[in-house]
């Protein structure tokens, strides 16, 4: 569906009415095992996605499903704990309605977190990699239908979604932090189902590094929009077909929670240098 300007108008002054003065400047999209950042937030508002007028709500596993705002790190964030997915059934402007309502309230920066399976067989699960670039095939773009030039031009540049500077914010905070840090290409593919071997080597040979669910809507919005734009992928397994094991759902999860405190203290002090 495609959503007006008056809609997400609704929903930034509903969400404004929460939140009196407060401005948040980041907008933080927390994947599997990064939920628990959100309990970090310092004088929390939670704001069910259920209570913000036209929004979605999440259904994934270990997604809870609302917005956490606050301070995180010294700065004004806005944590949504639990993301959309367009596996859930949700159609690619449902799952990046939020990021616009937040350009509206003012936010500025966007950090978007997902799990992901390892395409670059160099890579080891529960390695961390930071997005480069991305790569879509699949489905249309969440910027089809008529254009709102309040927030972008019709046909917006893609040279950098993930920008460049908060790249090197990335790079210096997980060098003092002392975590390693993988960069790469992150391609987006529907799911539910995880890829076919046959899939992951597609992506191997198109230049993806990890293959995953999400992220990639919400970023082309952001980038549209003008935000600034950081992503990071925790590879919680080696894709389809690198190794003989099959894939399964408890494994990434576990692999999630595993890797969430560091994860979540690179995160954290990414957002303390911005
Ligand atoms: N593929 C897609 N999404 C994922 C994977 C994967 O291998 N692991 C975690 N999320």
């Amino acid at each position: 569906m495609d959503y007006t300007m008056e809609q997400y108008q609704q929903s930034a002054q509903a969400l404004q009415q929460r939140l009196g003065d407060f401005r948040p400047r980041v907008l933080l999209i927390l994947g599997s095992g990064l939920g628990a950042l959100a309990d970090a937030v310092e004088n929390p508002i939670c704001v069910p996605y259920a209570e913000v007028p036209h929004m979605k709500r999440s259904t994934a596993p270990d997604h809870k499903g609302q917005f956490v705002f606050g301070k995180l790190s010294g700065q004004n964030v806005a944590v949504m704990q639990g993301r959309l997915h367009t596996y859930e059934g949700w159609s690619f402007q449902d799952v990046s309605y939020p990021v616009r309502v937040l350009r509206l309230l003012g936010a500025e920066a966007m950090i978007v977190t997902n799990a992901a399976g390892a395409v670059n067989t160099s890579f080891s699960a529960g390695d961390i990699m930071l997005i480069t670039d991305h790569i879509k095939l699949f489905g249309v773009s969440p910027l089809c239908g008529p254009n709102l030039e309040e927030f972008g031009p019709r046909f917006p540049d893609m040279s950098h979604v993930y920008t460049p500077a908060l790249r090197d914010v990335a790079r210096q905070t997980a060098k003092a932090l002392e975590i390693s840090l993988r960069e790469g290409v992150y391609m987006y593919f529907p799911g539910p189902q995880y890829e076919t071997p046959a899939e992951v080597r597609l992506a191997r040979t198109l230049g993806a590094d990890a293959v995953g669910m999400s992220t990639v809507p919400e970023a082309i919005v952001a980038a549209h929009c003008g935000m600034q734009v950081l992503g990071f992928t925790l590879c919680t397994n080696m894709a389809a077909g690198v190794l003989e094991s099959p894939l399964s759902s408890d494994e990434v999860l576990e692999a999630a929670a595993q890797a969430g405190p560091r994860f979540g203290a690179l995160v954290k002090g990414c957002l303390a240098r911005l």
